[in-house]
């Protein structure tokens, strides 16, 4: 057993967040190994954990956000937020989502502080995305819940049921980017009934997933063919990524234009950017907006609206690897997760977005 650290828990703070990183199962087996844990009052009540449980699993329960945050190791959910930044300090080691390619601000503020900054989703096991895939997996499965609602007429939509009727044919859906949220998606506008276009830049996966029947038909995510599918979509949803990179433009807004008035994008890809140029970020407040007569949902926290099912997922995930970081700061099972250290950026793709941050290398 490595030495005894501290670990702070606080609340999250994005609007209408009510994630939590650890359980308090995940929290027992923290303190099991040694270690403090500091939850702030309340951070687990919106997904079913009360103060309580984290008792019974042996944290100590502090009364603000600050005292959560001088613990030695954060962890949290989603990436600071403004009013956050004052929490941090050369000392502090921060395990969460960061999405820095979409945060200058966030990323200036982690250079100048010296955080030590860890990303879950650029942590890799060598085949994908460990502490992304689970959030995404929730995503891409809200996803079709999320288009299927806002095509209705109630929402702004054109009316359209997905799985259509006798005599009618099914809505058309295109799915941008078959990794894990965009698969998670394509089954559950299957499951509905909806015809589903599956685009990729990786032929193996389109091959994948042409023969197992997640979607109807297969497009290499070419400008010209994709054009033909999204003029003729009723919805989009967007999940390209290129790990830790600004997400790849891949439907333009002359495309979105030439969609049906009514029609719906929903860009799970804005964390990164956003994979649909229209797309701006917006919040569980006010989720929607409309341009080119197309109805835009660019939540970049999804997840956050089912706290229970997403903060069990997330802690599964994040836990064991928590473990290996409160041991050894360069645990190979962190690998591709540090973003920032020592006031300097250090993943390539962060780098390559902030040229005019110091960087490694
Ligand atoms: N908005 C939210 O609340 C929310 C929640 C979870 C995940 N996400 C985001 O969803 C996105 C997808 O995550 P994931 O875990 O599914 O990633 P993933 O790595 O599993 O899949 C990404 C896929 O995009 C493909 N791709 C890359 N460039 C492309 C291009 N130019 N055209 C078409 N496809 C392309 C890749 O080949 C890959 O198959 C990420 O930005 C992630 O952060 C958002």
């Amino acid at each position: 057993m490595g030495e005894a650290r501290i670990v702070g828990l606080p609340a999250e703070t994005k609007d209408r967040e009510r994630r939590v990183a650890l359980t308090a199962s995940a929290v027992a087996s923290v303190v099991d190994r040694g270690h403090r844990v500091l939850v702030q009052t309340g951070a687990g009540d919106g997904a079913g954990f009360g103060d309580d449980a984290y008792k019974e699993a042996g944290a100590e329960i502090v009364g603000s956000a600050a005292d959560a945050w001088a613990a030695e190791v954060v962890v949290k959910v989603k990436e600071p937020q403004a009013a956050e930044y004052d929490h941090f300090r050369a000392d502090l080691t921060l395990f969460t989502y960061l999405h820095l390619a979409a945060e200058p601000e966030l990323t200036t503020a982690l250079v100048e502080s010296g955080v030590r900054s860890y990303a879950y989703e650029t942590l890799t096991d060598g085949h994908g995305l460990p502490l992304l895939a689970p959030m995404s997996e929730v995503a891409g499965r809200a996803a079709a819940i999320i288009g299927a609602e806002r095509l209705s007429a109630a929402e702004g939509g054109s009316g359209t049921l997905l799985g259509g009727a006798a005599g009618v044919p099914p809505a058309k859906t295109v799915v941008i980017g078959l990794g894990v949220a965009g698969t998670m998606a394509a089954r559950g506008l299957r499951g509905l009934d909806a015809h589903v276009t599956g685009v990729d830049i990786d032929l193996e996966r389109l091959w994948r997933h042409h023969l197992d029947g997640t979607v109807d038909a297969t497009q290499i995510s070419e400008p010209a063919a994709l054009a033909a599918h999204v003029r003729e979509a009723d919805l989009v949803v967007g999940a390209a990524l290129v790990p830790g990179a600004r997400a790849p433009v891949v439907v333009t807004e002359a495309m979105v234009a030439s969609m049906r008035p009514g029609s719906v994008v929903v860009d799970l890809a804005i964390d990164q950017g956003g994979c649909i140029e229209t797309a701006r970020p917006t919040s569980l407040s006010e989720p929607t907006y409309v341009e080119h007569g197309v109805l835009h949902y660019c939540v970049t926290n999804v997840p956050g609206q089912f706290p229970r099912t997403a903060s069990a997922a997330l802690s599964a995930a994040v836990a064991p690897r928590l473990l290996r970081l409160l041991d050894d700061p360069d645990h190979p099972a962190l690998e591709g997760a540090l973003n920032v250290a020592d006031g300097v950026v250090v993943h390539p793709a962060v780098a390559t977005t902030f040229p005019h941050l110091p960087s490694r290398g």
